[in-house]
């Protein structure tokens, strides 16, 4: 490989949201990897900080482009430029459009298992969250279609968030899902924020299907948010993009977007997201090939020492949906365990909602010592709580 993926970085003590715990713990949770971002976006950063100048910066053509450019190549979706805003973050976004697409006391509708923070988009602003269960049949997440139209179908539902790729579940929803969600959603005039943050992290040689690039309605009723922040770790710059083809839809989020005042830029937001872009490619292609096996080696290592623990299926995303029902009824309980006893931290699917108590989330974006840490850690937990389990029982 080009790129070091290997070198295991020392990000005690820098401020770290992930990092900041206790001398013995290995955090494994938060979506944050332990790599370095790409050098190519290294130097972009460096070369502005050695101007010495970071007074209020505009949203260049180049930014525009960088993202029209690689949606195009690497996704196959032709954007155009008045349907693209900057944001300060993929949740900024969210929050935004929800204030201003919904109206108090509307439901909003999300697929469970999902990342949690959805829920604060929503009931912080005194929004309703209807849960669509995603189903589990053992082996793999599908939609249930039949709810997710009596949900579309309340009076007082008007957005759906859609998460592609979903976050727990890792997967990659096709075309033909995503045509019948937007039907439905039509049918039933509600809009779908589509959250696309982890696109860009999938399987080597597997591509995601952008929910806007499917059809004319996906297209028409879809707000799309996209980050480079996800792809190569660059959450603290705090910086996304916004794209909605549909004029109508688009008036009412900019304008949200500008009177919440989440859609000026940092320099660095700007800089890293063009580098990314442009010249990230050949980063982002090693990037996925080491998740890739970091995910076979996770897979093999407890189909070897721990069977009872089920590796979901996944194409895309760092992080990891293990079924753990087999050795607890709680996910909390097994992560608190697993924190006390052997300093690793993993997230309880429990916070995820749905069936998430059945699972545990693994973030795998970190260098393959870190990872034969983490996981001779969660089997030696998992093996004393089988043992505490059994003593109970005798
Ligand atoms: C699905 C999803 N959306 C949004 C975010 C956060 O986005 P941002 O940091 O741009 O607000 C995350 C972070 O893990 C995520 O998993």
């Amino acid at each position: 490989m080009k790129y070091d993926f290997e070198s295991v970085l020392n990000r005690r003590n820098t401020f770290s949201y992930k990092w900041n715990v206790k001398e013995n713990e290995l955090p494994m949770w938060v979506a944050d990897m332990d790599f370095q971002t790409a050098p190519e976006i290294t130097q972009a950063l460096s070369d502005r900080v050695k101007s010495g100048v970071f007074g209020y910066t505009i949203v260049p053509d180049e930014w525009y482009n960088a993202y029209i450019g690689c949606w195009k190549t690497r996704h196959g979706f032709e954007m155009k430029k008045e349907w693209l805003s900057f944001c300060t973050g993929v949740i900024p976004a969210i929050t935004s459009c929800v204030k201003r697409l919904t109206n108090h006391g509307d439901n909003v509708v999300v697929q469970t298992p999902v990342y949690n923070i959805f829920y604060n988009c929503a009931e912080n602003s005194g929004r309703h969250i209807l849960e669509n269960p995603l189903v589990f049949d053992g082996k793999s997440y599908s939609m249930d279609f039949e709810d997710l139209e009596k949900k579309l179908a309340h009076p007082y539902t008007t957005l759906m968030i859609l998460c592609n790729p979903h976050n727990p579940v890792g997967t990659i929803w096709d075309a033909k899902t995503l045509s019948r969600i937007g039907a439905l959603c039509y049918k039933y005039g509600v809009k779908v924020i589509s959250d696309e943050i982890h696109c860009d992290i999938t399987e080597p040689n597997v591509d995601y299907v952008p929910f806007a690039s499917v059809d004319d309605v996906c297209r028409e009723i879809s707000v799309t948010c996209l980050s480079v922040t996800k792809a190569f770790n660059l959450a603290s710059l705090q910086s996304s993009a916004v794209c909605v083809p549909n004029e109508v839809i688009r008036n009412v989020v900019f304008r949200g977007l500008n009177s919440d005042e989440v859609a000026e830029p940092s320099a660095f937001a700007i800089e890293a997201a063009i580098a990314a872009l442009e010249k990230g490619g050949e980063w982002l292609d090693e990037l996925r090939e080491y998740i890739s096996e970091n995910k076979k080696y996770l897979r093999s290592y407890l189909a070897d020492e721990l069977s009872e623990v089920y590796v979901l299926p996944q194409n895309a995303t760092y992080l990891v949906w293990a079924d753990v029902s087999k050795i607890t009824d709680s996910s909390k309980d097994l992560c608190d365990y697993l924190r006390e006893k052997t300093g690793l931290i993993v997230t309880a699917g429990s916070t995820y909602h749905g069936d998430g108590n059945k699972f545990v989330r693994i973030n795998v974006a970190c260098p393959r010592s870190t990872l034969e840490d983490g996981l001779s850690r969660f089997v030696k937990g998992c093996n004393a709580i089988k043992k505490l389990n059994a003593e109970i029982k005798r």
